[in-house]
């Protein structure tokens, strides 16, 4: 009923245009804006008017998001498909109240783990955990890939100015040149390797790790192992690897991969970054919790972004939405923003096995402004596909004196592209322009403003996107927690390596396609010059 008054309401307005929403109500800034603690949302730029927020919060209550949202920061298990809770949100905030799984309080146990890997980046950082010649870590290869890579790559890219520890180096593709590139330029002598993987069974995790121990065994022999730690919750398959007990770092099951940065697997970036930033990086994620538990919907910045997104993807029927940081350190958050998004949303069957009957979230994908406008905005201009596009940007930038001038341009640039995405060229009264140069505008958009890119800004933004999308995930009615989808793919690239691998291998129940491809695989690698 409430997604047919929405849908009807999207016809009514398909044609007004947003400018006209400033026009019609002088508060529309005051309603369509949220300040909170150093954060300003702003998603007045959007076709959603004061009776279309009222339905997308009915929404959202009709749905039961408040209750799902207390089942999941108590610990219910909530992913319901792998029997887990879903708790994150408690590597950030031990000394919050007591969670019980099992009858059982977990905080102390998440506490001690927590400790446990942050003392170790401080050893690495301060020297007091030494390579075999007992001189300090040089560099650190984060092996992982997924959860156990992005987190900590955009976290570590992100905070390039607070990171005064070893230099990190991540290493995710199966592809052997990756493995090739980074180790060429690195001495095993001072380099520490994580091997970051929850389930330490991915298959590229694994061969990456294996390569990268005999790297280091050649140079080290059988003292590799003080070179090396690992980050997961099979304790038993790290010791089968010969991880030293010490040297593993666990973290609970009932974290999902791509929620992980919280837990150890931000390791890597503990060690660029210390203790105290990492600590401030949970802080940040910690108040955002507060703040999404509390306020109410309309002032609640993950529930008014999830319902934004609703309203362009399931409702408007935009199919893709643009994350478009202005802030090239923010390279990876389009990439983290995409598995955050995509592996926990892009699903269609609901809590009941039923499947839902509307688009199941919108493709995520993006870059930095301002390389973007030289690249894909012609088509977010001008093209007939609509693409929402999320803006986010800081007030002010790190770097000082003659640099902040480029700060401003970065600022100019950003606040310029979402009014033409807006006005389009009728705010230039450019009205008689041939066609070819003309912009229609009225192409929605949000801007997210911070302060300066911190520690605790970046753990804020983390946790609002990891709330936005349990938020989408409860009102689409999916648990947002698991990843079947991934599943199928991988078995069969493990049934297909043997043909691959072996030219004379016979395997039954291919298609004629993928037969007709493994052979002209066969028949290229003998013909190249
Ligand atoms: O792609 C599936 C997935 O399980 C992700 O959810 C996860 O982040 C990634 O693989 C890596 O998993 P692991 O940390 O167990 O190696």
């Amino acid at each position: 009923m409430i997604w047919t008054a929405l849908k009807q309401r999207s016809k009514e307005v398909s044609n007004r245009r947003i400018t006209s929403l400033f026009e019609g109500d002088t508060d529309r800034l005051a309603s369509f804006t949220i300040e909170w603690d150093g954060l300003y949302f702003d998603y007045s730029k959007t076709n959603i008017d004061l009776s279309t927020r009222n339905l997308l919060i009915h929404l959202a209550n009709s749905k039961n998001v408040g209750q799902y949202r207390e089942s999941m920061f108590t610990g219910e298990r909530i992913n319901f498909t792998e029997n887990r809770s879903v708790l994150h949100t408690l590597e950030r905030n031990t000394e919050g109240p007591e969670v019980l799984i099992d009858s059982k309080a977990i905080n102390k146990e998440v506490q001690q783990a927590q400790n446990r890997f942050l003392s170790f980046a401080e050893a690495i950082r301060e020297g007091q955990v030494l390579t075999r010649k007992g001189t300090k870590f040089i560099d650190v290869i984060n092996i992982g890939i997924g959860g156990s890579d992005l987190g900590p790559k955009m976290v570590t890219k992100a905070l390039t100015p607070y990171a005064d520890g070893p230099r990190i180096h991540f290493l995710s593709n199966i592809d052997g040149a990756q493995t090739f590139d980074l180790t060429k330029g690195l001495d095993p002598e001072t380099t520490l390797v994580i091997v970051a993987s929850k389930t330490f069974t991915t298959l590229e995790t694994m061969t990456n790790a294996l390569q990268v121990k005999n790297w280091l065994t050649d140079s080290l022999g059988a003292e590799a192992g003080k070179h090396m730690c690992a980050i997961s919750n099979a304790r038993e398959k790290c010791l089968e690897w010969d991880i030293p007990e010490e040297r593993i770092y666990t973290f609970g099951e009932w974290v999902g991969g791509r929620y992980s940065i919280w837990s150890a697997i931000g390791l890597s970036a503990a060690i660029a970054l210390g203790k105290d930033n990492f600590e401030q990086f949970h802080e940040g994620g910690k108040s955002m919790d507060c703040h999404f538990r509390t306020a109410p919907a309309h002032g609640n910045l993950p529930m008014m972004l999830a319902l934004v997104g609703i309203w362009h993807n399931q409702i408007c029927g935009y199919s893709t939405r643009a994350i478009i940081p202005y802030e090239e350190r923010m390279e990876y958050f389009p990439d983290y923003l995409q598995q955050l998004e995509m592996e926990s949303n892009g699903k269609v069957v609901k809590f009941d096995q039923s499947e839902i009957e509307l688009p199941s979230g919108p493709v995520i994908w993006g870059g930095t402004g301002t390389n973007g406008q030289h690249a894909y905005f012609q088509h977010l201009h001008q093209s007939n596909i609509i693409t929402p596009c999320e803006f986010l940007i800081g007030a002010r930038g790190h770097e000082k004196s003659n640099l902040e001038t480029h700060h401003d341009y970065l600022v100019a640039n950003c606040l310029a592209q979402s009014e033409a995405l807006m006005c389009g060229t009728l705010s230039e009264g450019k009205q008689n322009l041939p066609n070819y140069r003309n912009f229609n505008g009225n192409r929605p958009s949000t801007t997210l403003l911070y302060k300066i890119l911190s520690p605790r800004v970046l753990g804020q933004l983390v946790a609002l996107y990891e709330h936005r999308v349990f938020v989408e995930g409860v009102i689409l009615g999916i648990n947002s927690f698991d990843q079947w989808g991934v599943e199928l793919g991988k078995g069969l690239a493990q049934k297909i390596y043997p043909s691959i691998n072996d030219k004379n291998h016979q395997e039954s129940g291919f298609s004629k396609s993928l037969v007709d491809l493994i052979s002209k695989t066969h028949e290229f690698r003998e013909n190249i010059n």
